[in-house]
Order: structure tokens, then C-alpha cells, then sequence
């Protein structure tokens, strides 16, 4: 399959990037704009990792080198969660074609560290999976380019701790780095129960380009898909109907 999709019935010349499932490419047009980060939103087990899953396994069927950032230091287990579910990422990242690499919260370089990851190496796929423990890092900001997470204690700052500002200039920064070169980016967020934001942070879904929406509708057994948002992208509102079985996610 092609790594791009040209789309050019709307907003001229977005290059797309296939997701992994091929009714959300139609449902977007061809998939997610080049560049473009998408929030995936959702409550606890609504299916936002196994996005991650189909969006890591498109990139490599395509050839393409692939970053999957988690917050779980468990790294194995995400491994052998993902081929629980039949997507077997071992033979690649045996052969470098994929880094799990694990977004260690008390580092004060995170910042750093994810952006030299990305600036060394050729990765076209990044998933951050998940954003909302990044986001909730301390951080001191100073004028526009210095950001890091700090211990609460430090009182050398141009903008308050846990400031809305701070968090937003933490959030766009990180977001900035991970769709730096030529990369596409997914990030995950969890919302809680009954929850009418998009994200815990309240923030990072006016930073995004994309918004797709996890749903669980414990008492009738169904799980829903919505785009919300998708810069450059006619989409349609309506929620859709899948399921999750043990090749991932299907739409019904
Ligand atoms: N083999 C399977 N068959 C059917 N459903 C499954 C199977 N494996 C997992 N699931 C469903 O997928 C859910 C896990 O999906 P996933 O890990 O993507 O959720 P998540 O939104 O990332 O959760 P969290 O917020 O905890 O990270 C499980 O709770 C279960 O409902
Ligand atoms: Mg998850």
C-alpha cells in the first residue's frame, strides 16, 4: 500500500496518512493530514492503545520507522498486550524498525529527551500513548523556549506551577516536537467517567489537529468512534459503531 494518500477532492493537496483501519482512511478522506496530531480520547479500556496498535502496524507494513513513547515502564507487557491482540511488533523492533521507549515522568529533561530521540533518527509514526501523564508533569516556564519539568519546591519562574499558561506552553511544546521533520503523531488521553472534556488536562484538545473519540456504552455492550475534529479534513460528526475482537478494532 502507498505510504501517502493524495487527496485532493478537498482542501487541495493534504497528503494523507493511512490509520490502520481502512474505514476510518474513508471516513477522513484518506487519512490523517501529514503532520497532523491526533488526540485519542477516551474513558479507561475504550480501545485507545489498539488505535495505537493499527496506526504503529500500518507504518510498518509501509517500510516506515516508528516510535511508540509510553508512560508504562512495563515495556514488555505493552509489547505482549499488542500481540495478544495479533499485532506481533517483536521481529520489528528486533530490527530496529520500531523503538518502544519508555517517557520516564521524573526525568527533568523529557522535553530533551523525546525531541533528541526524534531529531536522531528517521521515524515518519510517533505515538504517545499516554499524553495525560506528561501533561500533568510540574513545569516552570521560562520566556517561550525554556520548558521543564521541575520539583514543586522551585521557586525561580516567569510563569506560575500548574499555571493554565504553563501547562498550555508544556503541552504545545511537547505536541510541536512530535510532529517535528516529517512525522505524524497520535497521542492518547484519558478521560474519566462521564467526563465531558476531551481530556483530563482540559487543554491539550484545543492544541491538537484531530480529535477522534473512544465511547463505551457499558450498559447496552457497544463501543462507539467519533471524529470529533480533523484540521483540513470533511468529516462527518456521527458516531460509529465497533467492536473490539482479537484481531483489534472493527467497525460494525
Ligand atoms: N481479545 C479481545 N477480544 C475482545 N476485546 C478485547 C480483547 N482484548 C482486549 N479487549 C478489550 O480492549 C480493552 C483494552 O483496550 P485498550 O488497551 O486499547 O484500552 P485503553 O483505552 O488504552 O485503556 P487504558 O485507558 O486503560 O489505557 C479491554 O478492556 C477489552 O475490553
Ligand atoms: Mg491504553
Amino acid at each position: 500500500m502507498d505510504r501517502f494518500n493524495k487527496n485532493i477532492s478537498f482542501e487541495r493537496e493534504v497528503t494523507r496518512i493511512h490509520t490502520g483501519l481502512e474505514e476510518l482512511d474513508v471516513l477522513l478522506g484518506g487519512g490523517y493530514p501529514l503532520n497532523s496530531v491526533t488526540l485519542i480520547s477516551g474513558t479507561p479500556g475504550s480501545g485507545k492503545s489498539i488505535m495505537c496498535f493499527h496506526y504503529i502496524l500500518e507504518g510498518l507494513q509501509n517500510g516506515e520507522n516508528c516510535l511508540y513513547l509510553t508512560s508504562d515502564e512495563r515495556i514488555e507487557s505493552v509489547i505482549k498486550q499488542a500481540n495478544e491482540l495479533g499485532f506481533d511488533f517483536w521481529p520489528a523492533v528486533e530490527k530496529g524498525q520500531l523503538k518502544f521507549l519508555y517517557v520516564d515522568l521524573d526525568k527533568r529533561s523529557i522535553h530533551k529527551d523525546i525531541e533528541d530521540e526524534i531529531d536522531n533518527n528517521d521515524y515518519s509514526r510517533i505515538v504517545l500513548d499516554s499524553l495525560t501523564p506528561v501533561a500533568e508533569v510540574p513545569v516552570w516556564v521560562r520566556g517561550v523556549h525554556e520548558i521543564a519539568p521541575t520539583e514543586h519546591s522551585k521557586i525561580t519562574k516567569d510563569m506560575p506551577l500548574e499555571s493554565t499558561p504553563a501547562t498550555r506552553t508544556h503541552i504545545r511544546h511537547i505536541l510541536n516536537i512530535l510532529s517535528k521533520k516529517n512525522c505524524t503523531a497520535m497521542v492518547t488521553s484519558e478521560v474519566p467517567e462521564g467526563s465531558r472534556s476531551l481530556s483530563r488536562d482540559t487543554i491539550s484538545e484545543f492544541l491538537v489537529d484531530g480529535i477522534i473519540l473512544m465511547d463505551l456504552d457499558t450498559t447496552m455492550d457497544r463501543r462507539k468512534l467519533t471524529i470529533r475534529k480533523m484540521r483540513a479534513t470533511k468529516h462527518s460528526l456521527k458516531p460509529h459503531d465497533i467492536s473490539i475482537t482479537s484481531g483489534g478494532i472493527q467497525f460494525l
